[in-house]
């Protein structure tokens, strides 16, 4: 039996909170540091079922990972070239940057390998990685429609491309990006609207030779990565979730530390300031080559807006959060441009669209949004659909609803978030297994 949650209504929230570490750049510290040489040390590593898989593989390919102690892992470094086969299949869990990723790496390596995942990541579109590392030469076979599971050939012989991405896709860029260290001479990712520049930030810090700025990313392969100290900031994906809580439940005052603020990923924060959230970064400053900051965020009444479309990419992992902001702010909010919510872990704008509804909130889905008029939420039962986030924006959704809410399929929340029911109900949400 899937596990479920009894949520809301809440009291005011209050406290300082220190959110698990961030998704994005975990997965990417453990591959990089899986492909250098020496051992790197990763502090503050999300001990999320997403990462873990991503661990977990590498250690089927043949790299040593130690955990020393929760959220810190040291990896021996196998070098560029040190990877070796697995008979196995690879399994990326639910995660979409576990195999967009990995599809990425493993593209050059001279040796097979397949990729699985969950019924979820089953259902999600590969073609979008598959099409420009073909045109590198690499040879993958998909399911039917470009669906997992993925059987990468081995290849020697990478070729260099100059991609312009079709998708507003980090996980497609990183894809390309890594496939370009194995291939000779530059490989070039161009983007339309730039999106979250990890892949390229920690290249960098592991001291391969990139040059980037936003839209923009150039590499050549044939260089050698050096072991460095990866320190993961806190995830501003996760602590989304408490910003949005905390701004609609009246009398609360939260403060959130040393949260990672990547332009490309604080859009939220943007939208949610229009809507007239108060939310005061202090102390700013830098860890492991990021912006991190302590988010302080009170209670505030909230305005609908229409979503400004150039925010989408900054902000695409936070709309179920948004969503239950706008269906409380006063008056309408208006999404659009954002169809890629539709081949996330789920169908996100369906997925919110039905939950809200149940809970008596006025939401029409559009293809690639929805309208949504701010009003009052009352209790009822809600199927996150197994998706993670959905599950954590349906809890904070209940906080406000005039009677409980039942979520059902909550389980992957510890995809991305372990331990969230424990720190959210210690924070004040009215939140219990059910
Ligand atoms: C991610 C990129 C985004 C985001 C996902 C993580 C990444 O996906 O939604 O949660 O780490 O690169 P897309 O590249 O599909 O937009």
């Amino acid at each position: 039996m899937s596990l479920g949650w009894i949520a809301g209504p809440g009291t005011a929230l209050h406290g300082e909170l220190t959110i698990p570490g961030d998704k994005s750049i975990s997965h990417r510290a453990i591959m990089l540091a899986a492909i250098a040489d020496g051992t790197s040390r990763v502090s503050g590593f999300l001990e999320g079922e997403d990462t873990r898989a991503t661990t977990r593989i590498f250690g089927q390919l043949g790299v040593a990972i130690e955990s020393p102690s929760l959220s810190e892992r040291i990896v021996h470094g196998v070098g560029l070239h040190g990877l070796t086969g697995s008979s196995e299949p690879l399994d990326c869990g639910n995660a979409g940057t576990g195999m967009r990723l990995l599809t990425g790496l493993l593209a050059g390596q001279g040796f097979a390998s397949v990729l699985t995942g969950d019924a979820s990541l089953s259902r999600r579109p590969m073609g979008r990685v598959i099409e420009p590392l073909a045109r590198m030469g690499a040879r993958i076979d998909s399911g039917t429609g470009g669906l997992p599971p993925l059987r990468i050939h081995a290849n020697n012989n990478l070729q260099p491309i100059d991609y312009e991405l079709p998708v507003t896709s980090a996980q497609v860029k990183s894809a390309v990006l890594l496939a370009g260290l194995y291939a000779q001479g530059d490989t070039i990712v161009r983007e339309a609207h730039p999106t979250r520049d990890y892949t390229e930030r920690m290249l960098a810090a592991f001291g391969w030779p990139i040059e980037f700025r936003p839209g923009f990313a150039r590499l050549s392969g044939g260089h050698r990565l050096r072991a460095t100290h990866i320190q993961v900031p806190a995830d501003f994906s996760s602590a989304a979730f408490f910003l949005v809580a905390a701004t609609l439940v009246p009398g609360s005052d939260l403060l959130l530390r040393r949260v990672g603020m990547n332009p490309r990923r604080t859009g939220l924060l943007r939208a949610l300031r229009l809507m007239g959230a108060d939310i005061v970064e202090e102390n700013p400053g830098e860890q492991g080559g990021e912006s991190v900051a302590d988010l302080r965020v009170c209670y505030a009444p909230l305005h609908g807006i229409i979503v400004p479309e150039v925010l989408v990419p900054d902000m695409i992992d936070e709309f179920p959060a948004l969503f239950v902001a706008a269906a409380l702010a006063d008056g309408e909010t208006r999404i659009t441009g954002a169809a890629e919510l539709r081949v996330k872990e789920t169908d996100r704008i369906a997925a919110m669209t039905a939950a809200l509804q149940s809970l008596g909130a006025d939401i029409a889905e559009t293809p690639d949004g929805a309208i949504i008029r701010g009003g009052k939420l009352h209790g009822g039962t809600v199927d996150s659909r197994g998706d993670h986030r959905i599950a954590m924006s349906l809890a904070i959704a209940a906080q406000r609803a005039s009677g409980e809410v039942r979520i059902g399929d909550c389980d992957n929340v510890a995809t991305s978030f372990p331990g969230f029911v424990e720190l959210a109900a210690a924070a004040g949400f009215g939140l219990r297994l059910a």
